[in-house]
């Protein structure tokens, strides 16, 4: 596949994505709203740099978005220069953001009202994940636009799954977010269970790893939970309280009960009390082993 990229967003996982997508050999047209952000990673993957998300929306047929949160999409998506304004007809944005479903169905009329067709395609899987083109995209939306979204997604994911209208995909993606904010919660809580009792960590961590618990996850956070302070960011605590916040409000807004995402919720508010907003989610051990 040979067409250009649009991607808006140069954060963590747009940077990933955007290095991907290059040493697949495609041409990446990115925007970010620090530019230097957009500059140092187009010199590092070869992409080209555009003034704004108008420009990268109308680079080519698909443009990815990997932007932190629901004020952040819209602030990207709204006025002269956003991104309805550069997606005109024949254009499929695929939206890789977390955002609330709700959100997700307000962008996706904007976008169709100019032209473009939108996709709420947001991926579970970090930094690594990525770079391994190994992803999950929960997309919602219509399948015949999906479809041509394909070449692209099949790039950065092992399996995109269709789960309903605009909004499924962002709903799909919070309950699985619900899942790993519980995982990260449980490992750190573990880890210093074992600590605090004699076990050493990487002891502890090698059986969790073996262990019936020893899914993906478990895996994946491995060196983030062994050797912290020497592995690099992939997902923020930051980023972590803003997912509990929109699964919440989901579970408010639909009458699921979550007890334990509202206890996880106050967790997190209190390690980002501490200052530990934008160290990596895996610093709740560090948080609990400082509390013990
Ligand atoms: N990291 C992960 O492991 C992971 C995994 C799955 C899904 N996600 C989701 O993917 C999205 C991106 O995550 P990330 O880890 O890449 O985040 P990140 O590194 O914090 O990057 C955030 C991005 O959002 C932009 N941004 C923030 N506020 C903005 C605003 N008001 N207007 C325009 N742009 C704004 C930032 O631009 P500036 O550079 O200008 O600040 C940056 O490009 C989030 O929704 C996250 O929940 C992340």
């Amino acid at each position: 596949m040979t067409d250009t990229v649009g991607v808006i967003g140069a954060g963590r996982m747009g940077a990933a994505m955007t290095a991907r997508l290059r040493s697949a050999g495609v041409e990446v047209v990115l925007w970010n709203r620090t530019a230097a952000r957009a500059a140092a990673v187009a010199a590092a993957t070869g992409a080209r740099v555009a003034a704004t998300a108008r420009g990268a929306a109308a680079a080519g047929p698909v443009v990815l978005v990997s932007l932190a949160d629901d004020a952040a999409c819209r602030a990207a998506y709204d006025g002269p220069d956003g991104i309805v304004a550069g997606a005109g007809p024949g254009t499929v944005v695929a939206d890789t953001s977390t955002v609330a479903p709700g959100t997700s169905i307000e962008l996706a009329a904007l976008v169709a009202a100019g032209g473009g067709a939108m996709l709420d395609t947001p991926v579970s899987g970090s930094v690594p994940v990525v770079e391994r083109g190994e992803l999950t995209v929960m997309a919602g939306g219509r399948v015949a636009v999906l479809d041509r979204a394909r070449p692209v997604l099949d790039l950065l994911a092992r399996q995109i799954f269709h789960v309903g209208e605009h909004g499924a995909g962002a709903t799909m993606k919070l309950a699985v977010n619900a899942l790993v904010h519980a995982l990260n919660q449980a490992v750190s809580e573990a880890l210093v269970l074992a600590e605090r009792s004699g076990v050493a960590r990487r002891a502890a961590y090698e059986v969790f790893a073996n262990s019936v618990a020893g899914g993906p996850f478990v895996q994946y956070k491995r060196a983030a939970f062994e050797r912290p302070g020497q592995t690099p960011v992939a997902f923020s605590l930051d980023l972590v309280g803003k997912d509990l916040d929109l699964i919440l409000d989901l579970a408010a807004r639909s009458g699921a009960s979550m007890p334990q995402a509202a206890a996880n919720r106050r967790a997190v508010a209190d390690a980002v009390a501490a200052g530990l907003g934008d160290e990596d989610m895996s610093v709740l051990a560090r948080y609990l082993r400082g509390l013990a």
